[in-house]
């Protein structure tokens, strides 16, 4: 085999098992290490001359989330918020992920979309909802009668988790201040979880999203002055899976039309 078709075989390979980032210019054998570890204690090594510029730890969670806390409650705006996601750098994600994913459509709408996160194309786009997932859930909204320019749309995360693994716990957590406080300053008629990881960080529910789509719940924070309805449903990227249950998504967006009919301004 010449050089290029083994190049390309390992290329393969990596997309067949899942590789589709790179996410550092040094590979790391990690196998070497653990074989270069030492069996038994070894003297001290000589000393080492300090870096001239140490290299500051990365925060931990708590300090990260506490950030997001600061950052967010100062924002007075959604585009004072994007401006606050842009300089925080607490959520791991952002290192590997080319974009800021934060919200399309219009910052006064009535109803707002929270999806799990940026996949491939919101990433090099750095707009969320613009892969297949997107062009199905605008074809949802258009079947209520909606279009981008009548919703908002973001998700739980605002940078693509690498190869569209589900965020952490973490990832999640340093994210939801802002998640929360753009809620609050939207503050919309019906926030509309996508899919069972947002149903179940936005509502605190346990519950598979079988169970809880097709149901109200409430949304608050305590800078909240009143709750805001809440209706999780089926994510799009499930329903482009699953096409047979695009029959309960399509009873969850008339919950969501008579609900606006309801509270209509
Ligand atoms: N899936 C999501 O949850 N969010 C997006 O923005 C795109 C796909």
């Amino acid at each position: 085999m010449n050089i290029e078709a083994q190049a390309r075989a390992i290329l393969e390979w990596h997309q067949l098992v899942g590789v589709d980032e790179t996410i550092g210019s040094e590979t790391i054998d990690w196998f070497a290490q653990v074989d270069a570890a030492p069996a038994a204690p070894q003297p001290a090594p000589a000393a080492q001359p300090l870096p001239s510029a140490p290299q500051p730890l990365p925060p931990s969670n708590d300090q990260s989330v506490k950030t997001a806390v600061e950052l967010a409650a100062a924002a007075s705006s959604v585009e004072d918020l994007r401006a606050a996601l842009e300089t925080f750098d607490g959520c791991g994600l952002k290192k590997t992920a080319t974009n800021l994913v934060f919200v399309d459509g219009n910052p006064d709408a009535r109803v707002l979309f929270i999806g799990e996160g940026p996949g491939a194309e919101e990433d090099r786009q750095g707009v969320p909802f613009v892969g297949p997932s997107g062009q199905l859930l605008d074809k949802m909204l258009a079947s209520i009668g909606l279009d981008r320019g009548d919703a908002l749309i973001s998700n739980t995360v605002f940078w693509r988790p690498p190869g569209n693994r589900t965020p952490t716990p973490q990832e999640t957590a340093t994210c939801m201040p802002f998640v929360e406080r753009l809620i609050e300053l939207v503050d919309p008629e019906v926030l509309v979880p996508l899919g069972g990881p947002a149903a179940k960080s936005l509502l605190g529910e346990t519950q598979g999203i079988g169970r809880l789509r097709g149901r109200w719940f409430s949304f608050e924070t305590p800078r909240m002055s009143h709750p805001v309805p809440a209706t999780p449903m089926f994510h799009p990227a499930y329903l482009l899976r699953t096409p047979i249950q695009k029959r309960a998504a399509w009873n969850d967006l008339r919950l969501i039309r008579e609900k606006l009919a309801e509270v209509g301004r």
